[in-house]
């Protein structure tokens, strides 16, 4: 890490020379604080001087006097002034001050003055800073989860909440970053108008941590009105501290906790389903094929047969459909993975390829649905968000997080070729 901070001084001021970068600050140099740090000569960065013809370089801290002369160059040596001790400065090949470990005290106005070869003594002076940057790079939004990157986040919130406080933060760093939040729809951006903080951080010195200390925190909140779709935010950090600009990203999801609360009064104690498959199973046998265009006489005849083909299809998927009820009760350990399994696929009377199996919660509705499988997809229904249901390859629900109100009656449909159905 030391060494990179060297890198990116010599490498930044090999550009500056090479013209490739205009660098528009003000000549503050920020330094990582705990780190080392380099102080460029602007005269020679700027290839004013040729570093070959310089003979003599002298760095000062708060002035140009005597005693504040902290290390000399003169003709191939340097020396350490004013008893400071080796190792804690040093001028390197480009004659630049380095500072072997950059503490808060390092900050101030640094003076050098330098004699080139033929050449009067030229001199000047560079505003230096310390700078802390934080451990994470990415403001951290309270109460969100982070997904598997490291810049997004998820809030859940109940689906009837009307508001949301989304408040991200950005810790003990140095100097202070600008926090704002900012709402993404389709093709755009708004900035959203945020109530901001910014307070300084001063350590008691028993927790020993002078790298952390004096610096500051900022937070930026901001109230969002849930809205019908899966809504995204994201809270922006910009300043010196963190290069130019980072965004955590949030989903605000919502959640749906069932609230029918059912009787459990569970007149069989066991889990029964794999030796009860049930008794309430309604075979729809006399499901009515859809009426097809038939009668489109004057159609061409290859319409017809594409229209025939598809009649034929859609006859054997529907009369394969099975309708029934979970019978015996399931135990579900709450706080757990909880696993409903489907009585019919359990109990082998249904075999081969299920092409379709929805589950639905308190009654068969289509507001009651919770997820689907079909053809290969499974998908959750209703709006509600993934990971809270899912279907295995059994065919049986999974109910990610057992909670108190996933108490009930569920339901499934199996979808089923009519041939495969014993
Ligand atoms: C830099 O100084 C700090 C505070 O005095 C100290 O904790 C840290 O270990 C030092 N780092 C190095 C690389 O010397
Ligand atoms: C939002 O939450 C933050 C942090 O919990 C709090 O400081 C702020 O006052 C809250 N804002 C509102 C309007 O509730
Ligand atoms: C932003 O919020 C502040 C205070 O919450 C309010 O005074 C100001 O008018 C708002 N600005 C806009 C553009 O909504
Ligand atoms: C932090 O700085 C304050 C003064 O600015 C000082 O009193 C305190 O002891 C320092 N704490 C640490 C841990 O260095």
């Amino acid at each position: 890490m030391t060494r990179r901070v060297g890198m990116q001084w010599v490498s930044i001021s090999l550009l500056l020379c090479c013209g490739f970068v205009q660098v528009s600050t003000d000549g503050t140099v920020f330094l990582e604080r705990g780190h080392r740090g380099i102080v460029p000569c602007p005269l020679v960065e700027s290839c004013q001087i040729p570093i070959g013809d310089i003979l003599a370089m002298y760095w000062f801290y708060g002035s140009t006097s005597d005693t504040s002369l902290l290390i000399s160059y003169f003709i191939g040596k340097v020396a350490p002034q004013n008893g400071i001790p080796q190792g804690v400065y040093d001028i390197d090949n480009e004659f630049s001050l380095v500072i072997e470990n950059v503490t808060a005290f390092n900050e101030g106005t640094y003076y050098f003055q330098v004699k080139p070869r033929l050449k009067v003594v030229e001199s000047g002076s560079v505003e230096v800073c310390d700078k802390v940057s934080p451990s994470r790079p990415y403001p951290t939004v309270i109460g969100c989860n982070q997904d598997h990157d490291a810049d997004t986040c998820e809030v859940r919130v109940r689906h009837d909440s009307t508001v949301h406080n989304l408040t991200c933060v950005m810790e003990q760093v140095k100097p202070a970053v600008q926090l704002g939040w900012i709402r993404l729809f389709l093709g755009g951006q708004t900035e959203l108008n945020a109530s901001t903080t910014v307070g300084p951080v001063v350590l008691p010195a028993y927790t020993g941590s002078s790298l952390r200390n004096n610096t500051y925190s900022t937070s930026a909140s901001v109230q969002v009105a849930a809205v019908d779709d899966e809504e995204v935010y994201e809270c922006e950090a910009m300043g010196i501290a963190i290069g130019s600009s980072t965004r955590t990203r949030v989903r605000l999801t919502k959640t749906y906790p069932t609230t029918a609360t059912y009787d459990t009064t569970a007149t069989d104690n066991e889990m029964q389903s794999s030796n009860n498959p049930g008794t309430t199973l309604v075979l729809m046998d006399e499901v009515t094929p859809p009426a097809f265009p038939f009668t489109l006489r004057l159609a061409l005849t290859i319409t017809i047969l594409v229209v025939l083909f598809i009649a034929v299809i859609f006859d054997v998927i529907l009369r394969g459909l099975v309708l029934a009820s979970t019978d015996g009760t399931v135990f579900l350990e709450r706080g757990q993975r909880g696993i409903v399994s489907c009585p019919l696929v359990e109990s082998c009377q249904i075999l081969g390829d299920i092409l379709a199996t929805y589950w639905h919660y308190g009654s068969t509705s289509g507001t009651s649905l919770l997820i689907s499988y079909f053809l290969g997809r499974v998908a959750p229904q209703n709006g509600i968000p993934e990971g809270v249901y899912d279907i295995d390859d059994e065919f049986n629900l999974i109910i990610e997080n057992v909670i108190n109100s996933n108490d009930g009656t569920y339901y499934f449909q199996v979808l089923v070729a009519e041939f495969l159905l014993n």
